[in-house]
């Protein structure tokens, strides 16, 4: 028997089997799987379990993240969207009213994505280097939330070039650091630090740095908000 509790955060639940727990999100489309994962029918709703080693969000909640900003209704740009795991969790959460731009650099990446793109509406693939911000700039509006994941030796510029185009003032950012990708030789902590120092340069006020370990290995999520003017 399974028992269903809701999380602090909206659209994300708690699914209870015996002792133990697993985070889940209501299955927007009944029967749609991304990798696999465990479905689950309590009272005629189908969960979606939400493996926090495959996806650095779900890691970010269960290591007890006090900052989720997406809700029904985000808008939200992602940056290394690949082939829509983690998206497609964001998409059962914002619900039909709400919209995920996701951008990748690799066609082999994305490929898997146009599909789960044909089931779910509200996400829209688009092939193109989050180092180029112009190159979508007539497809991406502003939005709510930029969700930046892309393994990439300079996160935080990507992030600011972005950020300036679409990202509204007080708008949040989640961002995934890889320690490994910027320098393999130094502490991740002292990355961690490096990058927020970078993100606080650029305009943000940083609201919570998560270490992922041990469901991502020396990786951190860094979410800020976006001053105004
Ligand atoms: C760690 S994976 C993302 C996993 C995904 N966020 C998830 O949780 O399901 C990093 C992705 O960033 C993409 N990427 C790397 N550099 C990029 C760039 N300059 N522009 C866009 N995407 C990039 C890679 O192709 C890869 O798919």
């Amino acid at each position: 028997m399974f028992k269903v509790k809701k999380s602090p955060f909206m659209g994300v639940y708690w699914i209870y089997r015996g002792k133990n727990r697993f985070l889940a999100t209501k299955n927007m489309v009944p029967g749609f799987k991304s990798c696999n994962e465990e479905l689950i029918k309590v009272k005629g709703e189908e969960f979606r379990v939400w493996d926090p080693r495959r996806s650095k969000a779900a890691a970010y909640i269960l290591k007890k993240g006090e900052n989720f900003p997406i809700t029904e209704k985000s808008k939200i740009l992602y940056l290394g969207i690949a082939s829509g795991t983690t998206a497609s969790y964001l998409s059962d959460i914002i619900g039909k009213k709400g919209v995920i731009f996701g951008i990748d650099v690799s066609p082999i990446a994305l490929m898997p994505l146009i599909n789960i793109a044909r089931k779910r509406e509200n996400i829209c693939p688009i092939l193109s280097d989050a180092r180029k911000p112009w190159n979508y700039s007539n497809i991406v509006p502003t939005v709510e939330v930029m969700y930046c994941d892309v393994a990439q030796p300079n996160p935080s510029q990507i992030v600011s070039i972005n950020s300036n185009v679409f990202l509204r003032d007080k708008g949040f950012l989640l961002l995934a650091v890889k320690a490994s990708s910027i320098d393999i030789s130094r502490k991740p902590q002292e990355i961690y630090r490096e990058e927020e120092m970078r993100l606080r340069d650029g305009g943000f006020e940083i609201l919570d740095v998560v270490n992922l370990e041990p469901y991502h290995r020396k990786h951190a999520m860094i979410v800020a908000v976006k001053e105004g003017l």
